[in-house]
């Protein structure tokens, strides 16, 4: 008895010993993009991995208050000067064509990349002789950050804040028709007519020139400038062990996705802390609902103009449920059904048992949200991807679209109550609910995994798609198109002549033999 006691504890030593060489790295994280949102994306990863015991570097621009145990943070908080400036000019966005549109996103990039790349802490980190087992980047108009991998010579592992797309896709050649695979700023779904597949072939042809032609090079020019000697930026860029994208199955139409690509939609979500006990009891007393109703920290209600203001509050006057609204400043002629807050904990009152409607601008981070907590939506979409997120929601029966432009209180009120009085949307909402969380693995953990995975087998290689490897006349067949065009051409060719010649001797023959008569 004694003896197997003691061979166990031996072996659990060991056991430990092995896991605690093998789980514990050093990761540096790059989340730096000047949005509380996706800080909170990257935020809940690199906690994990911190409270996992990895020693996490995390560069962002939300440095911790109090200090988080093996969690350090490198602060570039002057990227929000930088880029809340830039984004003064977000209300134009809609005007903008698609190719404006990509060329607005890219210099929003290059604004905080440059600023970036230029602090003194990252630039002594750069110049340190730290060394890093992985480096984890958020993938945002930022591809000059690959430099940090490239430093370090580490393994890299993407983290994108939305779905597969244009964007990414080519990073690990992963397949994407354009007759199946909507492209990003389009908003159809994975089913589209004739017209719509049109539209987005276009629309992909442009992206990836805009890609190829006018990304990469300019980011190729960041990196340059902060690391004179670096490499040609597709050279690492082309070299990631890993991406992980915001999708689920329950939020986005089933496309293909490389082994190396992995799906972590709703990693973020929880723990719930308590609620403010003044939210708390507003949200208890709402008998007959809460709607919530936040349009992100990028395009504020205060982007709202008067007119819509008002006839959105006319429109709440007239309802039974209660509505908690963030907004950044107080409204003073509100109904007593109305609470203002500057600041709402999102996923905490979208858990309440009473809410019953979310009014949303469609962020990707608002919309997991709902999802995962069975709450229909009423989408409001201005930028980007928003559109995109709402017109998904909307295929699965769970939020209505609004354009920002034709509100008024007829329209609003109208989308309102039929979002409230139609058990469609909420036992929709559900369902999709109950999709997200029916998975093998919670999304977090996989995440976890795969990072692990990522060190332990030193940047993973048996992972890497050879579509990588190939020209791009390899991957699309061109020269076999070209090889069997020419075998195709020349035996027609023979044919021909063969035919040519026959005929022409038999004409020959045929008249010989006619003088001859
Ligand atoms: C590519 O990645 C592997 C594994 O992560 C690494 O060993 C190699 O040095 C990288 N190559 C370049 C050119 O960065």
């Amino acid at each position: 008895m004694s003896c197997i006691k003691m061979v166990s504890t031996r072996e659990l030593i060991l056991l430990c010993s092995i896991l605690s060489v093998s789980s514990t790295a050093k990761i540096l994280g790059v989340f730096s993009f000047c949005s509380r949102s996706h800080f909170v994306l990257g935020f809940r990863l690199m906690k994990e991995l911190a409270d996992k015991g990895h020693e996490v570097t995390f560069i962002n621009s939300y440095p911790q208050q109090v200090p988080i145990k093996n969690l350090k943070d490198i602060s570039v908080e002057e990227t929000i000067k930088h880029a809340s400036a830039y984004m003064a000019n977000l209300t134009k966005f809609g005007e903008m064509d698609h190719w404006g549109q990509m060329e607005f996103m890219l210099g929003l990039g290059r604004t905080y990349a440059e600023v970036v790349l230029k602090n003194k802490n990252v630039q002594n980190l750069l110049n340190s002789d730290e060394r890093f087992d992985l480096v984890i980047m958020e993938h945002l108009w930022n591809e000059a950050f690959v430099i940090f991998a490239q430093r370090f010579k580490c393994p890299l592992i993407y983290f994108s804040p939305g779905p597969t797309s244009i964007f990414n896709n080519h990073l690990f050649s992963n397949p994407s028709p354009s007759s199946y695979f909507p492209n990003l700023l389009t908003g159809y779904g994975s089913r589209m007519n004739f017209w719509e597949r049109l539209r987005n072939t276009y629309l992909d042809i442009l992206s990836e020139i805009f890609v190829e032609f006018k990304l990469i090079p300019e980011q190729n020019d960041l990196l340059k400038a902060a690391v004179s000697d670096a490499p040609d930026i597709r050279t690492i860029l082309y070299n990631a062990s890993l991406m992980f994208v915001m999708s689920d199955i329950s939020i986005h139409d089933p496309l293909p996705l490389q082994p190396s690509i992995k799906s972590i939609g709703g990693h973020h979500v929880g723990p719930l802390k308590p609620l403010a006990s003044n939210i708390q009891q507003f949200m208890d007393n709402a008998t007959e609902g809460v709607i919530i109703f936040s349009m992100g920290s990028n395009s504020a209600s205060s982007t709202f103009d008067l007119e819509k203001r008002k006839d959105i509050l006319k429109v709440f006057s007239k309802i039974k449920q209660k509505v908690l609204w963030k907004f950044e400043t107080d409204i003073i002629e509100k109904s007593s059904n109305i609470m203002i807050t500057s600041w709402l904990p999102q996923q905490e009152v979208m858990a309440h048992p009473n809410t019953v409607a979310f009014i949303s601008h469609g962020g990707l981070l608002g919309t997991i949200e709902a999802v995962y907590f069975g709450v229909p939506i009423l989408g409001i979409p201005r930028f980007w991807d928003q559109h995109k997120n709402i017109e998904d929601a909307v295929r699965r029966n769970m939020a209505i679209k609004l354009n920002y432009h034709n509100i008024n209180e007829q329209v609003f009120g109208s989308a309102l109550n039929e979002l409230l009085n139609n058990p469609m949307y909420r036992n929709s909402a559900k369902r999709q609910s109950q999709i997200m969380d029916d998975r093998p693995v919670k999304p977090l953990d996989e995440a976890v995994f795969w990072i692990e995975y990522v060190i332990r087998y030193r940047g993973a290689p048996h992972l890497r798609p050879a579509a990588l490897d190939l020209k791009w006349y390899q991957k699309y067949l061109m020269d076999i198109v070209v090889f069997c065009s020419f075998i195709g051409i020349t035996c027609l060719l023979f044919v021909f002549l063969a035919w040519k010649c026959i005929y022409s001797n038999r004409k020959k023959i045929v008249s010989f033999s006619k003088k001859n008569k």
